[in-house]
């Protein structure tokens, strides 16, 4: 076996004299330790998020907002768009199908996570908690969400895409 002389030791080993395996144990107490704190951390974000909704609550919407020219959002697309003048609540509007289109607000009724609409499964997703609404009405189809996705309705008028209150319930 090589014997390792002391003197060809390199100065920054002497300088932090920490042995790999010293360096990457991490006991159970650490590891509890980070788990705590990153529960923490989630739960204060959503707590954030819970009291920025109740904070600012939807009001309802004057007149015609435009979001967008029909050609922009091919069918079986969805694009996230804000309204002037109302910039709390961030919405979504999907090209479902030829001539048919819908928009939502983004913000989960659960706790308010960003939803997004899958193309594939045709349906909105919310990541957050395996939520899921139905595309062409809102309404909750798996998952804890409690209510429908808040609906505008669609109008278009020469190639262009707007969106309004809509009567409640909204009918498509
Ligand atoms: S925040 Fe959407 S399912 Fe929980």
């Amino acid at each position: 076996m090589e014997q390792k002389n002391p003197e060809k030791i390199p100065n920054w080993k002497s300088d932090f004299p920490i042995s790999t395996e010293k360096a990457t144990h991490i006991s159970r107490r650490e590891f509890a330790k980070f788990l705590g704190l990153l529960s923490g951390v989630l739960a204060l974000s959503n707590g954030a998020i819970v009291i920025k909704a109740l904070a600012f609550p939807s009001k309802p919407l004057e007149g015609d907002h435009f979001v967008c020219n029909e050609d922009e959002v091919p069918v079986g697309k969805m694009i996230q768009f804000e309204i002037q003048g109302d910039m709390v609540i961030p919405y979504i509007l999907i090209h479902l199908q030829e001539n048919e289109w819908r928009a939502f607000e983004q913000k989960c009724t659960h706790l308010a996570c960003a939803v997004r609409y899958r193309e594939e499964e045709q349906k909105i997703e919310c990541p957050c908690h395996n939520g899921w609404f139905s595309a062409d009405t809102g309404e909750v189809l798996q998952g804890p969400p409690p209510r429908p996705l808040p609906q505008l309705e669609v109008v278009r008028k020469e190639g262009k895409v707007y969106v309004r209150q809509a009567e409640e319930p909204y009918a498509t």
